[in-house]
């Protein structure tokens, strides 16, 4: 199998497509919160009673559908969104950032209280890299939501390489919800997998989103 690297993979039109569904609002149908089971703006609510300023993040926005939406309402939080494709809406508060950028090409300014990646990393090459990045970039207290497919997830030697991946998400203190397939990590957290990279096969075919998606393969350290 030829494995594509991030170069690559950004070029495939598995994940350069105009299919693909980057237009969820913040509340609602179709929205963040449905798929997160999160209300992101109760969420930054309530942080904002603890303290200022308030920042969130997320990965793969698509459109910022739902980031110019929480910026219209939450003008104390500072919104930031990621995207490799410039098709976002207008319309955001000065408090909302979007940036098209390869999430791999990005460092963060500063810590985050909520990170979120509503169905980006299906599409992602390395995806526990930028899961243990974006444990390390929240707030003492912060939290990450995202959703992620174990079967994605591939080992030459192991069949069930998925699930000794959420084992290891779970010894460094992570949660999976093998359900709804969504990993949260609440507090900062520095996260060391004993596996490297080796690359993409987009060729996987759909995943449970019912969308073809991006299988990442991993070999021991
Ligand atoms: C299914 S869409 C979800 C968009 C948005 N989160 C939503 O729910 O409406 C997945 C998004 O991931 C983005 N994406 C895929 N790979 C990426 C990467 N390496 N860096 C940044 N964005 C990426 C795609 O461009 C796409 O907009």
């Amino acid at each position: 199998m030829e494995l594509k690297n991030d170069q690559e993979l950004a070029m495939s039109p598995v994940v350069a497509n105009c299919r693909m569904n980057r237009e969820r609002q913040l509340c609602g149908g179709n929205s963040y919160e449905q798929d997160l089971r999160l209300n992101p703006l109760d969420f930054l609510n309530a942080r904002l009673e603890e303290r200022q300023p308030v920042r969130w993040l997320d990965l793969c926005c698509g459109s910022g559908r739902a980031l110019v939406e929480a910026s219209q309402q939450l003008s104390d939080v500072e919104i930031t969104g990621i995207d490799l494709v410039d098709m976002f809406v207008p319309g955001g508060s000065s408090n909302l950032q979007l940036i098209d950028c390869r999430l791999e090409d990005w460092r963060p300014p500063q810590q985050y209280d909520l990170i979120t990646c509503v169905h980006g990393l299906h599409y992602v090459g390395d995806k526990l890299d930028v899961i243990s990045k974006a444990s390390s970039w929240l707030t003492v207290d912060g939290l990450i939501v995202a959703h992620l497919d174990l079967n994605n997830l591939r080992h030459n030697g192991h069949s069930t390489f998925g699930r000794k991946v959420a084992q290891a998400l779970r010894d460094a203190g992570l949660q999976y919800d093998s359900r709804r397939r969504i990993i949260r990590c609440e507090g900062r957290t520095e996260i060391t997998m004993p596996w490297h990279f080796r690359g993409s096969d987009d060729n996987a075919g759909p995943n449970f989103t019912g969308q073809p998606a991006v299988n990442s393969w991993y070999e021991d350290v």
